[in-house]
């Protein structure tokens, strides 16, 4: 398959890069074809302005170039998978302006559903799986993320992996690497 592998962090020595190279390069040994998407590395725009806004009385809007050209980049492909850390209990500004503009009415919802039958969230999270039981924090990013975008826009092959601990020292990374690993293998 043709994997569109969507990265947004700022740093390239980050555990989020290190996450998405072992999923790439585990994928890549099964067959499946890579093309990166580094949204901070390309300078994205994540802010939608006008030309982006959705018409709802016309689902047939003309969108920016911008836009126009990630939609491109989505459709030579067959499946996506975003890679990023989890910031407030989402995903950074940066991945949230990239859907907010591109996965627009008339394309991936609305009279059209997403290119993709399978689309991937892997989120690298900071603290353990206990803090985010303790306040339903990780139930909360499965309602907006898994349910409220990937399901919304009629994707049938849905994952929200949270991978837990980045930053909560031994063994969290390793283990985090080690389950990135086994996804890109599954894929
Ligand atoms: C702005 C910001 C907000 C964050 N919010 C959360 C959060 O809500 N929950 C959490 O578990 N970790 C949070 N973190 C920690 C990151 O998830 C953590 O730094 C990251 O997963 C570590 O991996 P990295 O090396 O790829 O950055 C936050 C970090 C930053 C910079």
């Amino acid at each position: 398959m043709k994997i569109l592998l969507v990265t947004a962090h700022p740093r390239s020595q980050s555990l989020t890069h290190a996450v998405a190279k072992v999923f790439a390069d585990a994928a890549t040994s099964k067959g499946h074809e890579i093309e990166a998407a580094n949204l901070m590395a390309e300078g994205f725009d994540p802010v939608l302005r006008e030309p982006d806004e959705p018409d709802w009385s016309n689902s047939n809007k003309r969108y920016s170039v911008a836009v126009l050209r990630e939609m491109a980049r989505i459709e030579r492909n067959e499946a996506t998978v975003m890679v990023f850390p989890v910031w407030w209990w989402s995903m950074p500004a940066l991945l949230k302006g990239w859907i907010d503009r591109v996965w627009n009415n008339g394309w991936a919802y609305g009279d059209k559903t997403y290119p993709h039958k399978r689309a991937w969230m892997l989120a690298v999270a900071g603290t353990s799986p206990e803090a985010y039981a303790k306040r339903g924090y990780d139930g909360a990013m499965r309602t907006g993320l898994d349910t409220g975008i990937l399901d919304y826009c009629g994707i049938a092959e849905t994952r929200l992996e949270l991978l837990f601990g980045a930053i909560e020292g031994a063994p969290y990374p390793e283990e985090i690497l080690a389950k990135a690993r086994q996804l890109g293998s599954e894929f």
